[in-house]
């Protein structure tokens, strides 16, 4: 379990010093454009705080993959201009992560200003926690801040190796994302209930586990549901299933049913003839889905089911879509869910992914309590890990 209890930007003293602010700016594109800018929003609190409070503020961030070569595609040169544009000042773009551009515009940094160096992952370094690599980007600097919450699942050098070199604290986004997920595990407001989908148990297992003791309701959807149907003994026709998870899936109808956990199935589901966006679908009782015939979605009286159980909830946490949202079809049940979520009540947290695409898409962002800007690092979050981003920081 990671602990919640970390030094804030607040914590240190910045008037004047060099600061290196982890950010993930691993922003969407679309026809070259910044698609969604919510994790530049996201990291805006902190920047301005640092900047307001006379840091000299040298940002960096990974974008994308580039398997350590420098690829203009991954460049982070856009976000140096959308972010001018949110802080309403320049912010000086290095041509490098390390190297003689880099230095020199470090070296430069007045008080109040911001610059952003190029993107971590040109160096294959990065992902290798390499120390050396890691000593020279923390030489640009006198104190570390982590606000990367979306890459605090990673050990590389910008996100852990440089806390060996500078006193290290969190930034106001990861302060946020770990004080609301974490007081939800903690001590929910019951009846607590979480929901999972996406298309793989195996994806899913530990925070199965880790809610399975926390939570009084668990709710399936999407893919997965269908390798608990088939432990129940459903016919589930050529809906996915793990066949080698079955045996795992039974486990955890087991610890469900042991510690008296509510867990809820699909009842009905939306289901096609092929995994296709335009193929033949219909809806149909889990105990009657045809052979050849695949579940794509749940169906309506899933979703009235789930729908009433969640009007009731103190705590939602959700993560992973209901269907395969992404298709016309086979998205009434994520929208659904997310209007049923919305209308709650409850304190709601989105874990970030698909589940936040699908929020945001459907307008139910600012409905919720907390939309994650972190993926994966939110899944091994509610999976109770450690994130090395996050553990290396110093404690109040
Ligand atoms: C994400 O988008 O989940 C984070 O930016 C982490 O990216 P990664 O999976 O490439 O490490």
């Amino acid at each position: 379990m990671t602990s919640v209890n970390k030094k804030t930007v607040e914590d240190i003293n910045v008037k004047g010093k060099k600061v290196l602010v982890r950010c993930d700016f691993n922003v969407p594109f679309k026809d070259g454009k910044i698609s969604d800018d919510k994790r530049i929003r996201g990291a805006l609190k902190t920047i301005s705080y640092l900047k307001d409070n006379g840091a000299k503020v040298i940002l960096c961030s990974h974008m994308g993959r580039p398997k350590g070569e420098f690829k203009p595609e991954f460049s982070l040169a856009p976000v140096a201009e959308r972010l001018s544009e949110l802080l309403g000042c320049e912010v000086k773009m290095a041509k490098d992560v390390i190297g003689p551009d880099a230095e020199a515009i470090t070296a430069s940094l007045k008080d109040g200003e911001v610059a952003l160096l190029e993107n971590v992952r040109f160096h294959k370094e990065e992902t290798k926690n390499d120390p050396d690599f890691a000593k020279k980007l923390a030489s640009f600097a006198e104190i570390f801040v982590n606000d990367a919450f979306g890459t605090a699942h990673r050990a590389h050098a910008s996100t852990e190796g440089v806390s060996h070199y500078l006193p290290s604290v969190c930034g106001y986004l990861i302060q946020k994302e770990i004080g609301i997920m974490g007081a939800a595990l903690e001590d929910p407001k019951r009846p607590f209930v979480a929901i999972l989908g996406g298309a793989k148990v195996s994806d899913k297992i530990g925070v199965l586990n880790n809610l399975i003791e926390k939570c009084d309701t668990i709710i399936i959807g999407g893919g997965m549901a269908y390798t608990f149907l088939k432990v129940l003994g459903y016919e589930i026709g050529s809906s996915i299933c793990e066949e080698d998870k079955l045996d795992l899936a039974k486990e955890i109808l087991a610890k469900a049913k042991e510690k008296k956990v509510n867990f809820l199935l699909p009842v009905d589901n939306v289901i096609a003839r092929e995994y296709k966006e335009d193929s033949e679908y219909m809806s149909i009782y889990s105990d009657s889905i045809p052979d050849g015939w695949m579940g794509l979605d749940i169906g309506e009286k899933t979703q009235e089911l789930y729908a009433k159980t969640l009007k009731g909830a103190g705590t939602v946490i959700w993560n992973g879509p209901m269907g395969v949202s992404e298709w016309e079809h086979f998205a009434a049940g994520t929208s659904s869910v997310a209007k049923a979520i919305a209308e709650s009540g409850a304190i709601s947290i989105i874990g970030g992914g698909d589940s936040a695409a699908a929020v945001e898409k459907l307008g139910f962002a600012d409905k919720m309590s907390h939309v994650s800007t972190g993926g994966g690092a939110s899944l091994e979050f509610l999976e109770g890990l450690e994130l090395p981003g996050i553990a290396c920081l110093e404690e109040k």
